[in-house]
């Protein structure tokens, strides 16, 4: 961790968000909701993208999966994984990289789940699709998954439909379902927010394991800095589609630089509880749609400066494989830009 993540060369790394733009096009305007983002996966490690609601964490998951919608699109920039660009698949090509080489756990969970089928066997179905794995032994590792996702009583919970679940333990099954075809990239959306919190370290425990022990890739976004805290290893900080800050997690925390990042540090939620909605940076997030001229964060930042309003600051590695957008750290560490 810490600098190998960094820099991973010796990892290399399975996905590249490059220059990424998703505009929604929208009556009122074009809203930038994904704006020049560059994020990395490596292979080893789990990533984090944090912000407050509405900053574009998962539009920009989203465009990786090639499931923006209308009025939504991609306008520029490239999707890498393992070297090859998602932006230029077909249709048809994206549907066999969906569900086998990337899986997403959805913010919204109900969507993913077909109703006339037990919740069993449709993650057993996945495991035989894309593993080819056996009948017998697909239902075991189900079961066994089931179990260790923490649904109660899990070789009766094979058979149960969608609709005879709650909440909780539907967003269980999906999480279960996206970790049992092994894929090279997760993404998981919010996967935790509606759920206690014994499940939830079960789950994070889990996810893990997974990244140990399976090759696989972890994006990770979370309104949660306790979360962040527990399982990440480097970390994203979005605001109204701009990265503000990237770092691995001990320089993230001991050696907070961006303003905003120091605002989403000192409102961690209480165990993680409301979804970690109850920021107390002053101000609201802006509309897209009228953003301030300058820095992004100045109406709303402690320590904004006359250039702020004047010019919007580039990404600064203000320390080793630290990256701020801030003038605050124009000058440091040779002020080089990326
Ligand atoms: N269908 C849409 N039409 C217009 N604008 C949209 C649409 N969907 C998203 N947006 C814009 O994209 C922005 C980013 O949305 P996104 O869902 O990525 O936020 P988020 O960071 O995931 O927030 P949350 O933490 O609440 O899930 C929104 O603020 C909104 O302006
Ligand atoms: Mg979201």
């Amino acid at each position: 961790m810490g600098e190998g993540m960094t820099r991973a060369p010796e990892y290399g790394e399975t996905l590249r968000i490059k220059n990424l733009r998703t505009h929604f096009f929208t009556r009122y305007g074009v809203a930038p909701a994904v704006d020049d983002v560059t994020i990395t996966i490596p292979r080893k490690g789990i990533v984090g993208v944090v912000g407050e609601s509405g900053c574009g964490k998962s539009v920009t998951a989203l465009s990786v999966m090639r499931l923006v919608s209308r009025p939504g699109k991609i306008v520029s920039g490239k999707v890498l994984l393992d070297g090859e660009d998602l932006t230029a698949k077909s249709p048809r090509e994206m549907r066999q990289i969906r569900g086998n080489k990337i899986s997403m756990i959805f913010q919204e969970p109900m969507t993913s789940l077909n109703p006339v089928y037990t919740v069993g066997s449709q993650v057993a179905e996945a495991m035989v699709i894309h593993q080819g794995a056996g009948k017998k032994e697909a239902r075991d590792r189900t079961v066994e998954m089931f179990r260790s996702v923490g649904i109660p009583e899990a070789e009766k919970r094979f058979g149960s439909y969608p609709h005879q679940l709650s909440g909780g333990l539907r967003q269980r099954v999906m999480i279960a379902m996206a970790m049992v075809c092994r894929p090279r990239l997760m993404i998981a959306d919010e996967p935790t927010t509606a759920l206690d919190v014994t499940i939830e370290a079960q789950i994070l425990h889990q996810m893990k394991e997974l990244e140990r022990n399976m090759d696989t890739s972890i994006m990770l976004i979370t309104h949660n800095m306790g979360v962040v805290a527990e399982i990440c290893d480097y970390v994203y900080v979005m605001y109204a589609g701009r990265i503000m800050e990237q770092a691995d997690i001990f320089s993230l925390f001991d050696h907070t630089m961006h303003p905003y990042t120091t605002g989403l540090l000192g409102s961690i939620p209480r165990s993680g509880r409301g979804g970690g909605r109850l920021y107390n940076i002053r101000g609201m997030v802006p509309s897209l749609l009228s953003l301030p001229k300058g820095c992004r964060f100045r109406p709303r930042c402690e320590r904004a400066m006359p250039e702020c309003a004047e010019h919007e600051p580039e990404l600064y590695e203000a320390g080793r494989g630290h990256w701020v957008r801030c003038h605050l750290y124009r000058d440091s560490g040779g002020g080089e830009t990326r």
